[in-house]
């Protein structure tokens, strides 16, 4: 039997699983300890902690609005390829989705396309390291200096990118990341909220205290789940149980999002496992290079460029497939080795919000994108030898 690969996903050890158990049992002083190994990994002051990305993106949200000169500035500008479920947190504060196109060679926003978008009405400007690729944000910072946005990094799928030496999402003055299942660094789901001026501190901290705490009951089985998902993503179970577990992949669109305090069980999991974060990180960047090495001036292929001064955290190796069919060969093949690709976002947002496409296709490079693209996974069960199956089959067709 073909040892099958998931998408993502870094098993848990046996010590990880039981910091998560042992965490489910401890006080408030865990979430504290916690959040200061992220202070010290992610060199920042001042970060809190919550749910998901999602309501790590919706706190500050609400911060932009009690903070913001008008009321009038109602608008997040974010790229026009990225996760669908970004809208829900906008959507939930009351404001508006404005999209830019992306860069195809970069595959993140467009900066240069920014200072004709933005206007008296941007609330916040939002650049996201997609696939872990960073995005330019300097420019960003220095554009808002003169129109008075708020500028955040959505930094969920980088954690553990660094450009000029500086991690992704703590360039601009706010930045958040996700730990969900999948992301770099998982504790099962969770959010990391990062901003820079401290005189904001309390206004944060009052919104991440007047979300509800997760009740025992369901605190209980997710530390359940947690056991069970550290067992279903190692390779000998996935393959067993693949047509069950795929099951559980989301596959349609989100709807609704919950907002929950972090619980302790996180922070225990999470404790442990950032014991070797740099290891995580480190051989995400080793297969994301062994990977561009392969697709890299191959014909037919498009990879992103990636700035020389930019160590990437890959949480997925993005390929731009021009031939479509060819695409359906490597995904088949790639999988008859045991590895499993995805498409991620078929489509651009503006494509399945209708309503946020001023005319046209008005973001042609997104839409290409998400029409061609194929996702290899670089996490850190891909070895050397995996790789090499890779560049046999990437030879093959
Ligand atoms: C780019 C991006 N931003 C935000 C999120 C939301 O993070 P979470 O799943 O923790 O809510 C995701 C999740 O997939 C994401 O990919």
């Amino acid at each position: 039997m073909i040892r099958r690969m998931p998408t993502a996903g870094t098993p848990l050890s046996f010590g990880e699983t039981v910091g998560g158990v042992l965490g489910f049992a401890e006080r408030e002083k865990v979430i504290a300890d916690f959040r200061s190994v992220l202070r010290n990994f992610l060199e920042v002051e001042n970060l809190s902690v919550v749910n998901s990305g999602t309501t790590a993106f919706f706190i500050l949200l609400q911060l932009f609005k009690q903070l913001r000169s008008s009321e009038n500035r109602d608008e997040v500008i974010l790229p026009a390829y990225t996760a669908p479920s970004l809208l829900l947190p906008i959507q939930a504060a009351g404001l508006k989705a404005r999209l830019i196109d992306i860069d195809s060679s970069t595959f993140n926003m467009d900066v240069k396309k920014l200072p004709s978008v933005v206007s008296e009405r941007t609330l916040a400007v939002m650049p996201i390291h997609m696939f872990g690729l960073p995005c330019k944000v300097e420019p960003i910072i220095a554009l808002a200096k003169n129109h008075g946005f708020f500028v955040v990094e959505d930094a969920a799928s980088s954690l553990g990118t660094t450009i000029d030496g500086k991690q992704t999402g703590t360039i601009a003055p706010f930045g958040f990341y996700s730990l969900n299942r999948g992301k770099n660094i998982s504790t099962m789901a969770g959010g990391i909220i990062v901003w820079k001026d401290k005189r904001l501190s309390q206004k944060i901290e009052n919104l991440v205290t007047d979300l509800e705490t997760l009740p025992p009951h369901a605190q209980a089985i997710m530390t359940l789940k947690m056991i069970g998902l550290s067992l279903a993503v190692r390779p000998i179970f996935y393959s067993l149980l693949s047509p069950i577990i795929s099951k559980f992949k989301y596959t349609t669109l989100h709807t609704h999002f919950d907002s929950f305090r972090f619980t302790t069980m996180q922070a225990g999991l999470g404790k442990k496992l950032w014991k070797h974060a740099d290891d995580l990180t480190k051989r995400r960047q080793e297969n994301g290079e062994s990977l561009t090495k392969i697709f890299k001036n191959k014909d037919g292929f498009t990879i992103p460029s990636i700035p020389i001064t930019a160590l990437v955290a890959f949480n997925q190796f993005p390929v731009i497939v021009h031939d479509l069919n060819r695409r359906k060969m490597l995904v088949y093949r790639l999988l008859a080795q045991g590895i499993e690709t995805t498409f991620l976002y078929e489509k651009p947002l503006h494509h399945i919000f209708p309503e946020l496409n001023p005319g046209g296709d008005a973001f042609p490079n997104a839409t290409y994108l998400a029409e061609h693209l194929l996702l290899i996974p670089p996490h850190t069960q891909i070895s050397q030898t995996i790789i090499k199956n890779i560049r046999n089959v990437v030879e093959s067709i």
